[in-house]
């Protein structure tokens, strides 16, 4: 199934909510600020019907953005004067929202205000780089700065709910959706997934700069069967608790307020209509107070799931613990009559509008419904110096340098410099995928960021080659409008005009790569090469024998075997948002000296990959991949060099449910001040259970001055070190366990190098369960 297909996605829809005159009534119910939360929702129950409270549990979208799904709602206004709506998405602009708000405090019998819900992914106007970029930068402090700037632009035009972080774990570099993530390990994504909370959420959801946060797709939806985003999923329960869960968790743990259930099935039962995912793990299991929204007309499609008519899957969800319906209106039309029959029970819906009111008050709104509509803010708020200055730096700190080539890098900014490849001098592609509020036009390419940070380079640039010259795929790629042009000239001739400029220039930089949609919902690739158009550009500008530089845009780890045997540098800079072009020319003339790591493993070919349709975890992402792969998770050069050393763990020896504590010192041996990424890994020698062949648990991006030394501390804790049975309970068993500090991941070279320092602790006493924490 295609949703992006059969709704020709193209479509931005920006249907002004024709919402009529709105007539000055008083809201029945007024709400004081001193109450505390359940009295207040107390009271508001006491007063609503039932129709009201079910009305409570619609999400609908009138339109305004992006839609992800085939429906869109219709005569949105008359469902809100009649109590029939409780939240809305596609509306911004505080003028809109308050409008919105207006109707249903004015119009409705009991005057509740609205959720205002949209997806902001990676930023709202200022776009940061995409998710699976700021997950390289490892940098907790940068991603919760970029999660906290886009709550405040999006609250500034009027959104107070957000679909975001999507924290499912992206196990192959084929599916699409890789690209919305942070990666492919649960430790790296759990601490992102807490980061983003944070930012979006801080301390008072009340604060009119902060916003409440949706995890979803709980879950497990990063491992949907064949890479079909809208399918079936199935895997131990040994493998969901000790490699999908933790990120939720995480964010459960952090205090998300909402939850988005997934599209997939988990063995044999949607996501979405899931008693045993929705209540007993998530609320009964790990405490969560929030409320769950399904996805987009999730509810629905369990129909072709095999789980009956609307009203029967309808009942299903909601007696499973899900809260709120996303646009299908199966909670709205059929709900009463299952109240009638038998089929749900009143209190089961007393119970699921109770969170969504919950929610609104925890959010500020009924005290004040126009909390996010002021209409002063946009232009102070959105799009300022400081915010495009943090979207520069995030993207700066996502890059990673995955190879060195004769000391080339950085560049002189007095360089004659060819810049040629068709994402050079592009604004189209440069804000990635699922960027729906960002405006691509106010995105910096290349050739202009080159120009404003070395005004003194002689640049000259070609196009060289098309992103693709299969037509076909093009137009796939372009459902969100023009990412992959095809020039009217031939290739050769594109290739003839390189050639001729490269000539002169004393060295090149190409960039090149994947189109924005190439990766993201509905997105999966069968083959992970560059396109062989821009294959054939390579080939020729490494033959002129001139230093070549490649800059590698993509949503995914690309399989470049070739292009990392050639003798080039790459810097992989996935999609940098809108201040791209200044980012990436602030690395490549040595302003920033670069530090990301990949939160993903490159491999070299995807035959080193098990089938789509192989779902275990054997041989798949870096914790049980037993093959040499191209660059490892964890991987990333700089311009300096790092080396560690006198690697402590005190106490050495410790009962099963302590910690322990490691240290190490790490040192910059090169001449240039830079960021270092520590990381921890632990190998568990003598489990009772198959375990990972090694597991991030612990990493700190420093910054050290030349010749400068500091001591880093880690103390894993007891969960870290447990096995996860069947129930998804954690022990931990006595017996040794590895331990390897350093840059990256062990390897018999990085260890001759000291770039990594290996020890052992011994675990001793009885199995013992402990508390699966963050
Ligand atoms: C479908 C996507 O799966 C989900 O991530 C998104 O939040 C909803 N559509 C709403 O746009």
């Amino acid at each position: 199934m295609n949703k992006k297909l059969y709704i020709n996605l193209a479509v931005i829809i920006v249907l002004c909510i024709g919402f009529g005159n709105i007539k000055a009534q008083q809201p029945l119910v007024k709400l004081q600020k001193s109450n505390p939360i359940s009295n207040r929702v107390d009271s508001l129950l006491n007063l609503m019907t039932l129709e009201e409270k079910i009305g409570q549990l619609n999400l609908l979208t009138p339109g305004g953005g992006v839609a992800t799904g085939e429906v869109v709602s219709k005569d949105v206004e008359g469902k809100i004067k009649a109590g029939n709506v409780g939240g809305l998405f596609g509306v911004t602009s505080p003028e809109r929202v308050r409008q919105a708000q207006e109707i249903a405090v004015k119009e409705s019998r009991l005057g509740i205000p609205l959720l205002i819900g949209s997806d902001v992914i990676h930023g709202y106007k200022t776009t940061f780089p995409i998710p699976l970029g700021t997950a390289a930068s490892w940098d907790m402090e940068m991603i919760e700065k970029t999660a906290a700037m886009a709550a405040k632009e999006s609250t500034a035009d009027g959104i107070n709910w957000n679909f975001s972080p999507m924290v499912d774990i992206s196990r192959d570099p084929r599916w699409g959706r890789v690209a919305e993530g942070a990666g492919e390990d649960p430790y790296l994504g759990s601490e992102i997934a807490k980061a983003v909370v944070r930012g979006y959420q801080q301390d008072d959801m009340r604060a009119p700069h902060t916003m409440m946060a949706t995890v979803k797709h709980f879950a497990l939806y990063g491992a949907s069967e064949a890479g079909r985003d809208y399918n079936t999923t199935d895997m131990s329960r040994i493998t969901m608790f000790n490699y999908y869960m933790p990120p939720y968790k995480a964010a459960v743990d952090a205090g998300v307020g909402s939850i988005m259930s997934s599209f997939n099935d988990i063995e044999g039962i949607p996501a979405s209509g899931s008693k045993w995912l929705l209540t007993d793990v998530l609320r009964t299991q790990w405490g969560f107070d929030g409320f769950v929204v399904s996805d987009y007309t999730s509810v629905n499609e369990m129909i072709a799931h095999g789980m009956g008519d609307l009203q029967a899957v309808s009942a299903m969800s909601l007696k499973a613990g899900l809260d709120m319906d996303m646009v299908g209106e199966g909670f709205l039309t059929t709900l009463m009559q299952s109240v009638e029959e038998g089929k749900v029970t009143e209190e089961e819906i007393t119970q699921a509008a109770r969170r969504i009111l919950e929610a609104k008050d925890r959010l500020g709104l009924l005290e004040n419904p126009y909390l996010y509509s002021d209409v002063t803010r946009p232009a102070k708020d959105i799009l300022s110096k400081e915010n495009r200055e943090l979207a520069r730096k995030a993207a700066t700190s996502s890059f990673v340098l995955l190879k060195k080539q004769d000391n080339m890098l950085p560049l002189k900014k007095d360089a004659k410099i060819a810049l040629i490849g068709p994402l050079a001098n592009d604004q189209n592609n440069m804000l990635g995928t699922w960027a729906p509020t960002g405006d691509f036009k106010l995105s910096i390419p290349i050739l202009q960021g080159i120009k404003n940070v070395a005004p003194n380079a002689q640049v000259v640039y070609a196009k060289g080659a098309n992103i693709t010259d299969d037509a076909a795929f093009a137009e796939k790629i372009n459902v969100f409008g023009p990412r992959a042009v095809i020039d009217e000239r031939t290739p050769e001739t594109m290739l003839d005009e390189a050639m001729k400029t490269v000539d002169g220039a004393d060295v090149i930089v190409a960039v090149v790569g994947e189109a924005s949609e190439m990766s993201g919902e509905s997105a999966n690739r069968t083959n992970l090469d560059i396109p062989e158009s821009q294959k054939k550009l390579i080939r020729a500008l490494v033959a002129t024998g001139k230093p070549v530089v490649l800059v590698l845009m993509s949503g995914r780890p690309l399989t470049i075997v070739e292009e990392m045997s050639l003798p080039v540098n790459i810097l992989q800079v996935w999609f940098p948002g809108v201040e791209a072009g200044n980012a990436i020319a602030d690395v490549l003339f040595g302003d920033y000296n670069p530090a990301g790591r990949l939160p993903v493993t490159f491999y070299k070919s995807l035959d080193q990959l098990p089938p789509f349709e192989d779902y275990r975890m054997e041989n798949r992402t870096y914790r049980y991949f037993k093959g040499e792969p191209l660059y490892p998770f964890g991987y990333g050069l700089s311009y300096t060099t790092f080396t560690y050393s006198d690697l402590r763990i005190t106490p050495a020896t410790i009962k099963a449910g302590q910690g322990t504590s490691v240290q190490v010192t790490v040192e910059n041996t090169g001449s240039m001040a830079g960021d270092e990424v520590v990381q921890l890994y632990l190998t568990d020698l003598e489990a009772s259970v198959p375990v990972p062949i090694r597991s991030l648990q612990g990493f700190k991006r420093i910054h050290l001055a030349p010749g400068e030394r500091q001591t880093v501390s880690f103390t894993p804790r007891p969960y870290q070190m447990a096995v996860v049975d069947y129930q998804g309970q954690r022990i931990v068993e006595p017996g040794n366990f590895l331990v390897a500090v350093g840059g990256g991941m062990p390897t018999g070279d990085s260890q001759a190098k000291g770039q990594v320092v290996t020890g052992i602790f011994s675990v001793v006493g009885e199995r013992t369960p402990v508390e699966f924490e963050y």
